[in-house]
């Protein structure tokens, strides 16, 4: 499967990196956005060669004339995580003013799989109405959102389920999180 991952500078880029080790065994276009490197350095202690090696090729925010920009590139999905909600509300406007965003654009025009984790509380209004007009062209916005109904320890446990959350969405199968069974 050829996946494009875009990190942004929302909190919690450490659902970016765990993503791209869980798919290692896919093609992924890695995208770092400027101020998700300044985010990774402040939330983890991964490099940005760390992150090169767990992608198939990595590409700057700003390489507008990247193969990726165009929509004769062929990819499968979409998944931006974290996702800011400017960047969120700019795909839902329309704006396509930096690689992440234009990939967004095309995939959308391509009627390709486009997977959202905004991370931001509370919502105001503009971000809920830019998040609905998203979700109702197919767009699937997956907010990370811990189960406590799974019980989770560690941050580690809720890291899993939300990778895993989006794994589903993918249509790759994993062991991150035990499904739900009644006790
Ligand atoms: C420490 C820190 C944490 C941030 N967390 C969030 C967040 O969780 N959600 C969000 O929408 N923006 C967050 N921001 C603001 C974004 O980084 C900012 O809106 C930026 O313009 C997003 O640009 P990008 O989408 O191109 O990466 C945070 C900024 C900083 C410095």
């Amino acid at each position: 499967m050829k996946i494009i991952v875009g990190i942004t500078g929302a909190s919690g880029s450490i659902l970016g990196i765990k993503l791209l080790e869980s798919l290692k065994a896919h093609d992924v276009s890695l995208i770092l956005s400027e101020n998700a490197k300044k985010i990774i350095k402040y939330e983890t202690d991964y490099k940005e060669e760390d992150l090169i090696n767990l992608s198939s090729r990595i590409y700057n925010n700003n390489e507008m004339d990247a193969d990726i920009a165009s929509g004769t590139t062929r990819f499968d999905s979409l998944v931006i995580v974290p996702c800011s909600t400017s960047t969120l509300s700019k795909i839902a406007c329309g704006i396509a003013d930096n690689l992440i965003t234009r990939v967004a654009s095309v995939a959308l025009k391509e009627r390709r799989k486009v997977i959202l984790v905004p991370r931001e509380t509370p919502l105001s209004p503009i971000i809920l109405e830019n998040m609905l007009k998203l979700s109702k062209i197919g767009v699937d916005i997956l907010p990370p959102v811990p189960a406590f109904y799974l019980k989770p320890k560690k941050i580690d446990d809720v890291v899993n389920y939300i990778v895993g959350k989006i794994l589903d969405s993918l249509g790759i199968e994993h062991k991150l999180y035990k499904p739900y069974s009644p006790q």
